[in-house]
């Protein structure tokens, strides 16, 4: 669909935890579009799951290890980039964390601990990986991050991730002023709802889906290829002059009134 839209430019991808995630759909497609790829994963648990997902790619992709709540773990993964490239142009940050019981229950009993946790690792984390991937970037470049529509909205247990979630898209506005200079763009994507390991997280989720399919304009539900087109998009020069946004991949659900 898009074969040769990235050639040349080489994408750095956070996120993938198995075939479901959706940084892995956004890999395949970056692929698939003709970047060099780049994929960390958060600990040696998931190595091997990783490992046999890549002969799925084009070409060999490099493989890091990068837990983001440590800063000598994003330093050395940007490292291991720098010495193998010359620049980066493409980040794709797709990635969140909160502790259980704070996605379980009342909002109002979020404890201080599980708040810090998962602003950090959800949000703070793009401020983090943003500023180590600005001195590779120095042809320009396109930040990608993914975002859920209970940033905005008040979601039955998405609870503190939705906090995290407005966080990370005023994190989105903040870096984009700070690095369009620089000719580095910075965009969310906000997914309707997809069964991947992290959603699983969000009790009652296959009923969720329905009723998200059913309540959307276009009644139907969200894939992980959906979000990827949209990533090879805001990733390419295609969307040249977009920064700053969200742009949502949803079927049209946050635009129906009832
Ligand atoms: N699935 C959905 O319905 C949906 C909808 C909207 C937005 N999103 C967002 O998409 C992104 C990807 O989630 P997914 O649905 O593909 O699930 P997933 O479980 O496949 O991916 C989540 C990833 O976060 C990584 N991660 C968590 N803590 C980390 C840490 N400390 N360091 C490094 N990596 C860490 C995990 O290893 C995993 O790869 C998340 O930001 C999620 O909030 C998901």
């Amino acid at each position: 669909m898009y074969e040769g839209l990235l050639a040349g430019k080489s994408a750095l991808v956070f996120g993938v935890a198995n075939k479901n995630s959706i940084a892995w759909a956004i890999a395949r497609a970056l692929d698939r579009a003709g970047a060099r790829l780049a994929i960390a994963y958060q600990n040696e648990r998931l190595e091997e799951r990783v490992r046999k997902l890549v002969p799925e790619l084009s070409q060999e992709p490099l493989l890091l290890q990068c837990d983001v709540a440590f800063d000598d773990q994003i330093e050395a993964a940007f490292r291991a980039v720098a010495e193998s490239w010359d620049r980066l142009d493409v980040l794709v940050h797709s990635l969140a964390y909160a502790p259980r019981p704070a996605m379980e229950g009342a909002f109002v009993d979020t404890t201080r601990e599980d708040f810090r946790v998962a602003l950090d690792i959800s949000a703070y984390s793009l401020v983090a990986l943003a500023r180590a991937a600005r001195p590779l970037m120095k042809e320009g470049g396109s930040i990608l991050t993914m975002t859920y529509y209970g940033s905005e909205k008040a979601v039955p247990n998405y609870n503190v991730m939705g906090v995290a979630k407005a966080a990370l898209e005023a994190c989105v506005r903040y870096l984009a002023a700070d690095l369009g200079p620089q000719g580095i763009r910075v965009n969310a994507i906000s997914a309707g709802p997809i069964n991947t390991l992290a959603a699983r997280g969000v009790r009652n989720l296959t009923d969720f889906i329905k009723t998200h399919a059913e309540r959307s304009a276009l009644k139907r539900s969200i894939t992980q290829e959906d979000v990827a087109h949209a990533a090879v998009y805001l990733a390419s020069d295609m969307s040249a002059n977009v920064t700053g946004e969200v742009l949502f991949v949803d079927a049209g659900y946050h635009i129906m009134g009832v």
